[in-house]
């Protein structure tokens, strides 16, 4: 059984129907990556899981059980890295475990934990504009998986961050996941990352949006540098390409009509 299914998902905006019918189900230990073309609704999908925004339609099932209301447990994590800028590394941790509803011990006791565990040890009392793109990205990890949430909601987190250091936060983001293995969904719109990241990865199709078809990446982990060398790699990454591709060729069609 899935931990989370998402069935006949929809979601309005007055006229415009972002996206319509999505069905999507995230396992136990599950890394699901989600691609699709620009203004599809994935930002708008995760904000709808983490019940900052309501569905207009479908239902959320977390262990067999429906759910009315925000999912519990879940963490997100902002492409522009969402941090407060009038706190620091330590403060903007804090904050989310505020939020989750932690107490002071637990918050004195996880917060250096988690900073320490991405790397940002040493920075605990720097503000967000002392801090390199990359770094501000590792705060919001460590705000996010300091809550150790059952379900991690990532939408493009490395996509402003340089090639380098974004190699760099995908092999740390699995490395910790590895530790303590989560559900989650990752957004991207880099096909290299969805595969690299992801046990399956979720194809959306042009507005109103849908699933155009689920890959299985059947990779072994650990994923290290090597499996972005390996051909298997390079056949799903090609695999998923053409999909999009073919959704991309479908609505430049359409439009033409
Ligand atoms: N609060 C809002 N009010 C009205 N329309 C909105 C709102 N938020 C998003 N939209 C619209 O919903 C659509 C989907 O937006 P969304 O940000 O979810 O796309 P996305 O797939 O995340 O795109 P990108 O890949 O560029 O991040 C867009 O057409 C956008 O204009
Ligand atoms: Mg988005």
């Amino acid at each position: 059984m899935p931990r989370i299914a998402v069935r006949g998902a929809g979601k309005r905006y007055g006229e415009l129907q972002v996206f319509r019918g999505l069905d999507l189900s995230v396992g136990q230990r599950e890394i699901v990556a989600l691609v699709g073309p620009s203004g599809c609704g994935k930002t708008t999908f995760l904000r709808c899981l983490d019940g900052l925004i309501p569905m207009s339609e479908g239902e959320i099932v977390v262990d067999g059980k429906p759910i009315n209301g925000p999912l519990p447990r879940t963490a997100m994590v902002f492409q522009h890295f969402g941090l407060l800028p009038w706190k620091t590394v330590r403060g903007n941790v804090a904050y989310g475990l505020d939020l989750a509803g932690a107490s002071k011990a637990e918050i004195r006791e996880r917060v250096p934990h988690f900073i320490q565990l991405v790397g940002l040890a040493g920075f605990e009392d720097a503000y967000p504009y002392q801090l390199s793109g990359g770094m501000q990205q590792r705060c919001g990890l460590a705000r996010a998986l300091a809550v150790e949430p059952d379900l991690l909601l990532m939408d493009e987190p490395f996509a402003s961050v340089d090639a380098q250091t974004r190699e760099i936060l995908q092999f740390e983001l699995l490395r910790i996941w590895r530790m303590r293995p989560t559900s989650m969904i990752f957004v991207t719109h880099s096909i290299e990352e969805a595969v690299l990241m992801g046990d399956r990865v979720i194809v959306l199709k042009g507005r109103p949006s849908g699933v155009a078809e689920i890959v299985e990446v059947d990779l072994p982990r650990p994923r290290t540098r090597a499996t972005l060398a390996s051909p298997r790699f390079a056949q799903l990454r090609e695999h998923v390409w053409n999909i999009l591709m073919d959704e991309a060729r479908r609505a430049e069609f359409e439009l033409e009509r």
